[in-house]
């Protein structure tokens, strides 16, 4: 299975158009030492051919532009290589992209019951996408493995299954939602013909034993990399809630993430959905030495690997 990040950052992106922080304010100057991101998605294939997208950004147009293996195939004027899309969640940095995929071509969209309901209900991207093209949806299941097709039905050689990480509703919903149940999920997706197995989870409110059972077979895991402490989004004056209370683990500290990971037997251990205001972006801050010295990566846009 090929792994490719198509963007490292949480919404908002690096810099985020309304923020000042050192990392934006880096990146704005061409900084060596802090890169531009681009918002949280990933690109899987078993074959390089067709490629599944682990949710899809507003920056997806440029994200698939950048790259040459998304490129549309030769046989015709209009085509892609996007066989289908798998949903974590229903935020909008995960989700809006869809709507910059509406010019023709049919791939599938597969989520949880309750995300595809957000987003028929809520933020009404099905309904929008059916005037545009064909978006077949497939609700996913809870624990168990299902087989991703390719557009003419054939098995595309990877299966995903889906687990929980969190079950914070997204901020569009009304007040009344509540948590609920595949609001969040992670997925353990596997090469059919290889064996390879990667674990994607862009946003993990807590070490639940599902993710950890998942993680300790894994060759790769793709992580929730958003904060570097639970009271950054305080501290910073960006937000009221917690990295925890926002469905997002911390790295550092005893209950962190780090620390977990570090002793994980995956050959690649990558953080992903950066929040622009983490200071492990910074290439040459004890954060990010930190997270080096535990064996770990901080993902980049572009980033690819073998499986
Ligand atoms: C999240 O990851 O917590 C959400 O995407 C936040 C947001 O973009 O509103
Ligand atoms: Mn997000
Ligand atoms: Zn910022």
């Amino acid at each position: 299975m090929r792994v490719r990040i198509l963007g490292s950052a949480a919404g908002g992106g690096l810099p985020q158009w309304n923020c000042r922080c050192a990392n934006c304010q880096a990146a704005r100057a061409d900084s060596p030492n802090v890169q531009p991101r681009t918002q949280s998605s990933v690109a899987v294939s078993a074959d390089g051919c067709a490629w599944y997208l682990l949710n899809v950004s507003a920056d997806v147009r440029q994200q698939i532009v950048r790259c040459p293996d998304l490129a549309p195939p030769t046989q015709a004027l209009r085509g892609t290589r996007i066989a289908g899309c798998v949903l974590t969640d229903a935020e909008i940095d995960h989700t809006s992209g869809l709507l910059q995929l509406r010019e023709g071509c049919t791939f599938g969209i597969f989520s949880t019951a309750f995300v595809h309901q957000c987003l028929t209900r809520y933020l009404p991207i099905e309904t929008v996408l059916a005037g545009f093209a064909d978006r077949p949806w497939t609700e996913i299941p809870l624990g168990d493995a299902i087989r991703l097709p390719l557009p003419d039905g054939d098995f595309s050689g990877l299966t995903i299954r889906a687990f929980e990480t969190g079950r914070d509703a997204a901020r569009y919903l009304p007040d009344q939602t509540g948590e609920a149940a595949g609001a969040v999920i992670g997925l353990q997706i596997e090469d059919f013909n290889t064996g390879g197995v990667l674990v994607y989870a862009p946003g993990l409110q807590q070490l639940t034993r599902s993710l950890a059972e998942a993680a300790q077979s894994a060759d790769g895991i793709l992580i929730d990399g958003t904060f570097w402490t639970d009271d950054e989004p305080v501290n910073m004056g960006i937000g009221h809630r917690t990295a925890r209370q926002m469905g997002h683990i911390p790295v550092s500290g005893s209950e962190g993430s780090l620390g977990w990971l570090a002793g994980l037997p995956a050959r690649h251990r990558v953080y992903i959905h950066m929040n622009n205001t983490n200071p492990m972006l910074n290439n040459i801050g004890p954060q990010r030495q930190q997270v080096t010295r535990h064996g770990v990566q901080v993902g980049m846009d572009g980033d690819v690997f073998e499986l």
